[in-house]
């Protein structure tokens, strides 16, 4: 074999290498989109070099653990849901669920659906929902508001927010006008207003 043959099988195998490597890194960004919704920014959430490839953090040798513990063909990110730092993603969801309060949503609900037409002059989503955006009141008061929001500067805007739910249906049963329902429900919508703002309010004092 001549010079020139060694150097061109060489620079081949090289050159085979480095898109073998290339290939290799390329399938891996995956596992980092995975991860991202368990914090991953950049490789070395499971890597020891920010290049990826050999070497571990406690992370990345739990995760290759697991694929053995599983008796799995290959890694699966979704693991890390079990890994010890779930804690902290388990803590973030809750307190998003803990904001959740499916009453407020369900008002909320038919007022957008009656207060936005009613605005263009539509009553008639009001006349015909009134009772239920009036029963959908009573519910929210009667409910357990979550944690975040239980406080009585709340209760107390939503005892009035009832009440005025209450008479604006009744009002209505009574053949209220146009311009006293308008009236009414943009009062009400005010009101309902109010309380989101006093729960941003108690959502703060609670960060
Ligand atoms: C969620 C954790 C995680 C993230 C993020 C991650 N990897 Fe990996 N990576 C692994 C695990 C675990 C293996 C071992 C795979 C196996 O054994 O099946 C691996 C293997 C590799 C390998 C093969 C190494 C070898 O010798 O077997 C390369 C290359 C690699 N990763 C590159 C990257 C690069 C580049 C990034 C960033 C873009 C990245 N990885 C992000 C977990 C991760």
């Amino acid at each position: 074999m001549n010079h020139k043959i060694i150097k061109s099988s060489i620079a081949i195998a090289l050159a085979t290498l480095v898109s073998l490597s290339v290939i290799n890194t390329q399938a891996y960004p995956p596992f980092l989109k995975q991860a991202t919704k368990f914090g991953a920014k950049d490789c070395t959430f499971c890597h020891k070099q920010p290049e990826g490839g050999e070497g571990w953090n406690k992370r990345g040798t739990w995760l290759i653990a697991e694929k053995d513990k599983r008796k799995a063909d290959k890694i699966d990110v979704e693991w890390l849901s079990e890994y010890g730092d779930k804690a902290a993603v388990t803590a973030a969801s809750a307190a998003q669920a803990s904001e959740q309060w499916a009453e407020l949503d369900n008002f909320h609900e038919v007022m957008s659906q009656t207060f936005h037409p009613a605005e263009e002059g539509k009553l008639q989503p009001i006349r015909k929902l009134a009772g239920e955006l009036a029963a959908r009141a009573k519910q929210w008061l009667d409910s357990k508001p979550p944690k975040v929001y239980d406080a009585p500067e709340i209760k107390a805007i939503l005892v009035k927010l009832n009440a005025e739910s209450k008479a604006l249906a009744d009002g209505i049963a009574k053949g209220a006008n146009d311009e006293q329902i308008k009236k009414d429900l943009t009062a009400l919508h005010d009101r309902f207003h109010e309380i989101m703002g006093a729960c941003r309010e108690e959502k703060k004092k609670h960060q």
